[in-house]
């Protein structure tokens, strides 16, 4: 950066900088986000085509008004489609209907009413048992001779399991979804060339059409899975689900659904074990975890931008952006904004505030499995910590990530303790 630059000069050379594809971001976005957060409450990006919204005020209000923000291009792919994957979803007839994550009231009220029907309280903590156990069962089976990769041999599977045992899939398709749910991201999130795109669109419909037949099954053989409660649901006055719009529930659930928990699971290890204090007061207190997984929430999301659109011009601070602009919002600067969080880059497991992070969005669209993802953390925690009271991060480990916009969390996570 030139030194002594003046405002709109250092906010031009602040959006110069932004790349989120970029080896320094991937590696840690936060100091950029720090830097853009004190500079400017919103920048245009030109590389995106976004606007990038970087205070927790502000990111909280556009999350919160379904009025002047639209969530319509949430699911849009980063990259616009090139003619060759464009025609690859036209031939295989992808068109999910909005329901949830990129609908608008009154049509995202309808839907959300229904699914939190099917999504209860009750169907949550029915779901404690069987994440502990596949735990004991994957810490048995596959953490041996001290050593293991916390992501390949627990939190990569766990969480597909458990959303697999609510909607009522079979075990049998993890190796599927995994791959698939990754594409995904990288399809919506990434930026790939347009031979990967291409690629992508294509795994793209063999993922849609997997969930139509096995919507389709639901719907002929209803059960009691969530699936079976989503197309039974009913919202008064203003009927069910279509059948395409339960797909597109599914669709978030299989690919938001676990992919998101994989990576609180690994943050979680990661920064409990940062400093081993945190590690031990957690295991001699487990009282003490709940708040310790907000602050890991806070601290590190696992979606740490998300999108909108305006709907009538706005203003932030000086900053005027036009209708129908598209709106990155830094969930993660948000989280680390010193007007909410005092020493905001410090890890503090007792923060009283931790739960005004965004990480799970605000408001209307507010993340539909926030208490599961809360139950799987915390229940992998405590036997972890029952486990393997010296559990510590190989040295050498450098965290990688996928290269998308939104997700983050490690693809990797090397522990070892003594036998
Ligand atoms: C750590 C784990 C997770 C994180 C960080 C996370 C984060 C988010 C975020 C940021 C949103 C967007 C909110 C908004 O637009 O305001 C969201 C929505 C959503 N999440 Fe999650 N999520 C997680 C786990 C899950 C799980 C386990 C499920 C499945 C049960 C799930 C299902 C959904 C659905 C269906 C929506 C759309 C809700 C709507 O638009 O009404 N998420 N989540």
């Amino acid at each position: 950066m030139s030194e002594q630059v003046d405002g709109p000069g250092l906010i031009r050379d602040i959006a110069q900088r932004y790349d989120p594809f970029g080896a320094a971001l991937l590696d840690d976005p936060y100091p950029f986000f720090a830097e853009a957060q004190a500079a400017t409450p919103a920048f245009f990006s030109e590389r995106l085509q976004h606007w990038v919204i970087t205070r927790h005020a502000d990111v909280r209000e556009v999350l919160r008004n379904t009025t002047l923000y639209s969530a319509a291009n949430t699911l849009e792919t980063l990259k616009p489609l090139c003619p060759y994957a464009r025609q690859v979803l036209v031939e295989g007839a992808v068109r999910p209907p909005p329901a949830l994550t990129n609908n608008d009231p009154p049509s995202h009220t309808r839907a959300r009413r229904i699914a939190n029907a099917a999504f209860t309280p009750r169907r949550v903590a029915q779901m404690e048992d069987f994440i502990r156990a596949t735990t004991r069962r994957f810490i048995a089976e596959r953490f041996r001779d001290g050593r293991a990769d916390l992501i390949r041999d627990l939190a990569w599977e766990l969480p597909a399991l458990v959303i697999f045992d609510v909607i009522g899939l079979s075990d049998e398709e993890v190796h599927r979804i995994k791959a698939a749910a990754q594409n995904r991201l990288l399809f919506n999130w990434g930026f790939p060339s347009d031979e990967e795109q291409t690629a992508l669109a294509r795994d793209t419909v063999a993922l849609w059409h997997f969930i139509q037949a096995f919507v389709q099954r639901r719907a002929e053989h209803p059960g009691e899975d969530f699936t079976s409660d989503l197309l039974r649901g009913r919202d008064e006055g203003a009927g069910g689900l279509s059948q395409g719009e339960a797909c597109s529930v599914l669709l978030a659930l299989l690919v938001a659904g676990h992919e998101t928990t994989t990576s609180l699971i690994g943050n979680a290890v990661r920064w409990l074990l940062r400093d081993r204090s945190h590690w031990d007061a957690v295991r001699e207190d487990p009282t003490r975890l709940p708040n310790a997984v907000e602050e890991v929430l806070r601290i590190e999301p696992s979606i740490h931008t998300w999108r909108r659109r305006s709907l009538a011009p706005a203003r932030f601070g000086d900053i005027a952006v036009p209708s129908g602009a598209n709106l990155l919002l830094l969930i993660g600067a948000a989280n680390h904004d010193p007007a909410v969080f005092a020493d905001p880059e410090r890890f503090d497991m007792g923060r009283m505030n931790a739960r005004e992070h965004l990480s799970f969005g605000y408001g209307a669209h507010i993340c539909l499995g926030a208490p599961l993802a809360r139950l799987e953390a915390r229940v992998v925690l405590e036997e972890l910590g029952r486990a393997f009271p010296d559990l510590a991060i190989d040295p050498d480990w450098q965290m990688q990530v996928l290269p998308t916009l939104s997700f983050r969390g490690p693809t990797e996570l090397p522990v070892f303790w003594r036998n």
